[in-house]
């Protein structure tokens, strides 16, 4: 049995009382916090950027895997670096230069993701796959929480495992939109390393729990 890693997306928290869903994070069994910056541009919905992430930052004791929703990511990753992200995730929809991209966020020291939307084959990452640490399969088109898991990605999960078995790549795979209690158990069968959840958990009558309940299921070594 491997180990997976649960991030639950801050999108989701209640922005009056952030300390406080930050610090519920930090007391359960959670591994990331998972932050979602849109531009408006890129996806229809416009959030936050490097200054709330680093405010985050300083309260968070988990990683910062930091999730670009954005055009011309390339000009803000150094920023975002600072700010104390350690993944720094850019789609692959917004980036005509991925390998650079992906070398540009290496050299900051923080591990490179990168994303794809509900319609781009993984097939597409075939060429750099060796060089990512983790794809993020988008299970809902980005731009806003509590949407509902698109049920293909699930074979996306599968194809993109064995893409990464059969190049010996170590990227990790992470799920991202409607995880929750009903699918995760099938997505880490399917061969995911890290579920994202919103929804899910903020709106769970007892967030630390969900968070527990999601860590508890089972992967297997695929
Ligand atoms: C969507 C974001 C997700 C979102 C997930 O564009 O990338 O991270 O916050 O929210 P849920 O889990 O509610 O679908
Ligand atoms: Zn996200």
């Amino acid at each position: 049995m491997k180990e997976h890693l649960i991030a639950p997306s801050v999108l989701a928290a209640d922005f009056t009382r952030l300390a406080e869903e930050i610090e519920m994070v930090n007391r359960s069994e959670a591994d990331w916090f998972h932050l979602d910056v849109m531009d408006g541009r890129f996806v229809p919905n416009i959030t936050f950027g490097m200054f709330i992430v680093e405010a985050i930052g300083k309260l968070a004791r988990k990683p910062l895997d930091v999730h670009l929703m954005i055009v011309e990511p390339e000009k803000y990753i150094d920023g975002f670096r600072k700010a104390g992200a350690e993944v720094i995730t850019v789609h692959y929809e917004a980036c005509p230069h991925l390998h650079r991209t992906i070398h540009q966020i290496k050299e900051t020291g923080a591990k490179a993701g990168v994303a794809l939307n509900p319609h781009t084959s993984v097939e597409l990452l075939r060429d750099v796959i060796e060089e990512v640490d983790l794809v993020c399969l988008m299970s809902v088109n980005p731009g806003f929480g509590g949407q509902k898991f698109i049920h293909n990605s699930l074979a996306k999960t599968r194809q993109l495992r064995q893409m990464i078995l059969d190049t010996h790549s170590n990227a990790m795979i992470e799920i991202d939109g409607g995880v929750g209690l009903q699918n995760a158990e099938v997505l880490l069968q399917a061969g995911a390393d890290v579920l994202v959840a919103g929804s899910s958990v903020f709106g769970a009558k007892d967030p630390i729990a969900t968070i527990g309940a999601l860590k508890a299921f089972k992967s297997v070594v695929l």
